[in-house]
């Protein structure tokens, strides 16, 4: 680990600069043609940076080994593994060296081109992380090499090995937050948090319902509604092992678990024992699952939207309306993120690693080294069953 700065060696020309991101653009648009003329550019384009690196080393960051996609598609069909020139460290940018990211379920929509907001390609997959700083810009006080960092808002481009972007980015975190609870702790935690906090007012004592619930957002709905005394109805999808994670679930304070089979009833109000009708409930699945959901609710109650996971819309009975007047809203953490209570953006991931140090918080995971993207890949993407949710070890 060592700090390099600007300070340290002359600057880059424009001149020199702009072939550096012409190097790059190159190598980016490298990964779809054929291996022996990719081979053959790449490698000129590879010479070019080396020499580069050579010359100015204490400006730029190291290569960066990268998932990128140069066209939108299947992911596992679209994606590949290159190496990425280095790019200048400009003054007020930090070069972070990743330690872990997730794949989570918006990353694959991105990919495939069905997420409402995507980087443009070529692009390098990923949209939060944790990592540590490598060296910093001249004008850069508030980080150091060796620091913890996410980037919050978080962003694309976290499925590289260096990461360079503006020090405003960067978050410093306490190092020791558990680093793949550090990698996960925006996009699911955060959203179980806003979800529990926006809708209605939850005393102690309420309780809440839930599709969904082995999701990690589901596994942080079910802990942070304990944590405040809140009871929580979960559902599950059936399939093999749905015992075990019942049991996992109830270990993590779910109060009662049920597969959408045992639902299939006219009236699931007996199956509420001496819970509380809930006014809140999430849906995170879609088709029958949903309508599970809405019969728990209470007269008037709401039911928020925030995934689709079986891509089977919603539907809704006439006298769901009519008779109970439920709501059904939607929440989307990207569109909350950039609204002016974002601010309290970094003191609530903050909480929520104090909770994940504190052993409050937990969730499964699986630890994956990078090398074995496209195994993990294939286990986000449901094609070897239920898995715990894949984070990639750089
Ligand atoms: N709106 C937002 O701002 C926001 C933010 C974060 C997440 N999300 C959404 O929240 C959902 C959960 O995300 P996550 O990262 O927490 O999930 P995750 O940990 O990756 O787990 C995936 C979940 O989806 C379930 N699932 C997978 N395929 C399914 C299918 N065909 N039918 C029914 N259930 C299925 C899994 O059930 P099993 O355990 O049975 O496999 C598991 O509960 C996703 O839809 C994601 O896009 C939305």
């Amino acid at each position: 680990m060592h700090s390099l700065t600007r300070a340290t060696l002359p600057a880059l020309t424009k001149l020199e600069r702009s072939k550096m991101a012409l190097a790059r653009s190159v190598a980016l648009k490298l990964i779809n043609r054929s291996i022996s003329v990719a081979s053959i550019e790449w490698a000129r384009a590879r010479r070019v940076q080396a020499q580069r690196v050579r010359a100015f080393s204490a400006l730029m960051s190291p290569p960066s080994k990268a998932v990128v996609y140069e066209r939108e598609g299947p992911p596992d069909s679209v994606i590949k593994m290159i190496e990425l020139p280095p790019v200048e460290v400009k003054e007020n940018d930090v070069c972070v060296k990743m330690l872990a990211a997730p794949i989570n379920p918006s990353d694959i929509n991105r990919i495939e081109g069905v997420y409402p907001v995507r980087p443009k390609v070529p692009a390098v997959g990923g949209y939060e992380g944790v990592g540590e700083v490598y060296s910093v810009g001249s004008a850069v006080t508030r980080l150091a090499p060796g620091d913890w960092v996410i980037p919050s808002p978080p962003s694309s481009g976290t499925w590289q090995s260096y990461v360079v972007k503006d020090q405003s980015v960067w978050h410093k975190i306490s190092k020791d937050s558990p680093m793949e609870y550090a990698a996960t702790i925006i996009v699911n935690p955060l959203t179980a948090l806003r979800m529990l906090e926006d809708f209605t007012t939850l005393n102690s004592g309420d309780s809440i319902v839930q599709n969904g619930a082995t999701s990690i957002v589901g596994q942080c709905i079910i802990q942070i509604a304990r944590h405040r005394g809140i009871h929580s109805i979960n559902i599950i999808r059936d399939r093999a092992g749905s015992d075990e994670a019942k049991e996992k679930l109830k270990g993590l304070g779910a109060d009662e678990v049920f597969t959408e089979s045992q639902l299939e009833v006219k009236n699931v109000k007996g199956f509420l024992a001496n819970l509380p009708e809930p006014a809140l409930g999430f849906n995170c699945v879609g088709g029958n699952s949903a309508s599970m959901v809405l019969k728990f609710l209470s007269q008037g109650g709401t039911m928020v939207t925030y995934g689709g996971m079986s891509k089977k819309p919603i539907t809704v009975s006439t006298s769901s309306f009519i008779f109970k007047d439920l709501s059904l809203k939607g929440f989307w953490l990207q569109k909350w993120l950039s609204s002016e209570k974002a601010t309290e953006c970094r003191n609530m991931i903050d909480y929520l690693l104090c909770l994940a140090r504190e052993g409050k918080l937990k969730y499964d995971m699986e630890l994956v080294p990078f090398n074995n993207f496209q195994t993990a890949l294939s286990k986000a993407l449901g094609l070897h069953g239920s898995q715990p949710k894949q984070v990639i070890k750089f």
